[in-house]
């Protein structure tokens, strides 16, 4: 933990765990450790970052917040969602984090080893799933290691990630939209804030949503009933068919299992070298419409 912590302050890169993917973290203040992250993972630097923080006293001190950001915060903070907001210290988080815009997406994550290094630290730490451009997010420090590890200085093992799908992001910036589904369901934001826009189809206000997105090497066919010759297959629910290249995302039917184990899942199948990876069809409510975002972006549709 100290040596995270020194690294963050020396302008390193830290693989850092979180409730729903691991990160690849950096002070957000400091352009040349960000630039370094956009480094390791190919990534556009048009697509900006996620400020992470301890706690809502902390991400006050960066980003505007109204009664709306305010009360999500309060429901759901720790926890897997992220707020766009006007940016209230563009020195806390640079132009490159940001990517030039003037708002910050900030997140209070809820595993308690993020939550210690962020609070030991103090400022916001940038950090973007620790995945190389494109591809599926991590979700063990081993998948971590393997996608940016040579570019960090320090690694934290927080364990399997509980939720296993990246954060919800929410604007708050003029009507409330959601911009990318994810652990927090949208009925669950709704509750709070009442009715959520759609993303823009204009990339500009919602730049992560690129088409391809989440990508294994092998295609990806959905909605399958089973796996066809030389595939690999994801099933979901009981009765599904057995086999080498079977993974059952959750033999319950339970979606929360099934985000858990998804990225872990499609990671494993494709290192079987398939034809593509087969996926069942998974009910589209509640967690669901994060889990189809996912699979939709790894089949090269657009969400
Ligand atoms: O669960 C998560 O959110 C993980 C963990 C590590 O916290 N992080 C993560 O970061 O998924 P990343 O960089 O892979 O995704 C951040 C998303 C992108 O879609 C990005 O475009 C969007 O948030 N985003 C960041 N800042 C934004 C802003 N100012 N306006 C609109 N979208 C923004
Ligand atoms: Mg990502």
């Amino acid at each position: 933990m100290n040596a995270a912590v020194e690294a963050l302050a020396a302008g390193r890169l830290v693989i850092l765990p979180t409730e729903t993917v691991y990160g690849l973290a950096a002070d957000a203040g400091d352009p040349r450790a960000v630039a370094a992250i956009y480094e390791a993972k190919g990534r556009p630097s048009f697509n900006p970052l996620i400020a992470h923080v301890a706690d809502l006293a902390a991400a006050e001190k960066i980003a505007r917040f109204d009664a709306r950001a305010r009360a999500l915060a309060e429901r759901f903070w720790p926890g897997p969602l992220t707020l766009v907001l006007p940016i209230a210290d563009p020195a806390a988080v640079c132009d490159l984090a940001r990517a030039g815009l003037d708002t910050v997406a900030v997140r209070a994550p809820g595993h308690p080893v993020a939550h210690a290094v962020l609070a030991a630290f103090g400022g916001p730490v940038a950090a973007p799933s620790a995945n190389r451009s494109g591809r599926p997010s991590p979700t063990t420090l081993a998948d971590a290691r393997e996608e940016t590890g040579e570019a960090a200085a320090a690694f934290l093992d927080g364990g399997p990630c509980a939720v296993g799908l990246e954060s919800t992001v929410v604007a708050l910036v003029d009507q409330p939209r959601l911009l990318r589904p994810g652990a927090v369901t949208r009925e669950e934001i709704e509750a709070v804030i009442g009715p959520l826009a759609e993303a823009e189809a204009d990339a500009k206000r919602s730049p992560g949503r690129l088409a391809r997105h989440y990508s294994p090497n092998a295609p990806v066919r959905l909605n399958a009933d089973g796996p066809g010759p030389g595939e690999a297959f994801l099933a979901f629910g009981s009765g599904a068919p057995e086999g080498p290249l079977v993974w059952n995302l959750s033999p319950a039917g339970d979606p929360a299992e099934a985000a858990a184990n998804l990225f872990a899942f499609l990671r494993a199948a494709d290192r079987a070298s398939p034809a593509a990876i087969a996926v069942a069809p998974i009910p589209d409510t509640g967690l669901g419409e994060a889990i189809n975002d996912r699979l939709r972006r790894a089949a090269g549709f657009v969400g």
